[in-house]
Parts: structure tokens; sequence; C-alpha cells
């Protein structure tokens, strides 16, 4: 596919959305045709499903109809927005992809590794993330972001869970990112945004080199 494809992945309060946002205003200012999205949502139809999942209406269902949901969500962002952006030569930042059901799902919900990844190729197949950069905060220092952003607003159904639970997720995703190198850049977020905005940049100019990324079908019909 003509564009990039990068995903920002970590536990709760990581910073996620505040460097996806910071990256795509990077690659715009670039003269990059950029799609910021994220997960679970991103198209009219996923954002339906994310509000099922997270108002928590869904967790008598039990991990591996959750796993479906997030599933049915994905395969719609994926066929409505990322593969057309894709295709388009846009590059497509996503805050959470796969890496979030592997981990939630897969190691803290015990759903077997043979389901999720048999789900993804049903539902990513060929556009998977080329760069993920997982974000590293404690999760006592998560939960305190997360509740500050929160307000006064109920927290929801994953923000419920305990502190252990919280850690063993952290683990989980420094895990996904040793296990796969050549995608995952593991990023501690427990500094200031901006510096962890500059150490992304510096992973996505050396590994996607945006200065030779190809015009997008809009720019050369203009
Ligand atoms: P969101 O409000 O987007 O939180 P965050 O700011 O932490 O990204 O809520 C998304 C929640 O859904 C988050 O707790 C992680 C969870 N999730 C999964 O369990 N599996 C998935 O595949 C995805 C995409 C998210």
């Amino acid at each position: 596919m003509a564009g990039k494809f990068i995903t920002f992945e970590g536990g709760e309060g990581a910073g996620k959305s505040t460097q996806a946002e910071a990256l795509a205003r990077k690659l715009d200012a670039f003269g990059i045709g950029v799609v910021l999205t994220r997960e679970p949502g991103g198209s009219p139809g996923a954002e339906i499903i994310r509000h099922i999942i997270l108002s928590g209406a869904a967790k008598s269902f039990g991990e591996e109809g959750e796993t479906l949901l997030f599933a049915a969500a994905r395969a719609d962002h994926v066929e409505t927005l990322i593969r057309p952006s894709l295709v388009r030569g846009k590059w497509v930042v996503c805050d959470r992809f796969h890496d979030s059901t592997r981990v939630y799902q897969g190691v803290l919900g015990k759903v077997s590794r043979g389901l999720i990844r048999a789900i993804e190729k049903a539902t990513i197949g060929d556009a998977m993330p080329e760069l993920t950069f997982i974000l590293d905060v404690p999760a006592t220092v998560g939960l305190a972001r997360a509740r500050e952003r929160r307000g006064t607003a109920p927290p929801d159904r994953f923000e419920k869970e305990d502190r252990a639970f919280h850690e063993a997720l952290n683990a989980a995703f420094r895990n996904a990112a040793e296990a796969e190198p050549q995608r995952c850049v593991l990023i501690d977020g427990n500094r200031p945004p901006d510096i962890i905005a500059s150490d992304v940049w510096r992973y996505v100019r050396n590994r996607l080199h945006p200065e030779t990324a190809p015009m997008t079908v809009e720019d050369i019909a203009r």
C-alpha cells in the first residue's frame, strides 16, 4: 500500500493521544497527507461499538465476546477508513490498534493466542502497522493522569480494574515491544511530552523516511 501506518499503544494515561496528535501535526507540516484516528472507534460503525464496550454493557459476554466486539469495530474501521486511506497514499496514525487486543484481551483476559491471531488475519489482513510506539509509564502515574483527565465522569470498563491489573498490562506491553523490535519501539512516557515527541519523530524519520513519501492520489490530481 502506498501510505504508511503508525500506531501508538500503552496502558491508561500513557500519553498516546497527545503523541499521536503531535506526530500527525508534524507529518502534516512536512507536507504529508495524514489521517489521525483511534480505537476502539475511528469510523461511525466502530464508534457505536466503542460505546457498548466502554460502558461495560458487554462485560457479561465474557472476554471472548468482548474480543469479538473489538474485532467487529476494527473490521469496520480498517475497511472504511484505514485501508482506503493507505491505498490513497495517506499516512495513518492510530491511537491503539491490534496490540491492545493482544494485551488487554489476550494476555490479561486470557483469550487464546490462536483465536486472537485468526481474528487479526480476518480483520486486518495486510493493513498491519509498520511502526508502533509503545509508551510506558508506571501504573500509578498513568492512572493518576487518567483520573485527572476524566474529571467527575465515571471510570470506564478498563479504568475500573485494580492497580495489579494495570501493572500486568504495562509488563505485557513491554513484552510485546521486545517480541517485535523491527516494528515496535518502547518509549519512556514518564518525560515531558515535547521530549517524547522529538524521540518519536527521530524514529519516524529513521525508519519510514517521510522525505521520500510519494504524493497522495489527491495531490497528483491537483
Ligand atoms: P479509551 O478511552 O480510548 O482509553 P485510552 O485513553 O486509554 O486509550 O479507552 C479504550 C479502552 O479500551 C482502553 O482501556 C483499552 C481498551 N481496549 C481493549 O481492551 N482492546 C482493544 O483492542 C482496544 C483497541 C482497546
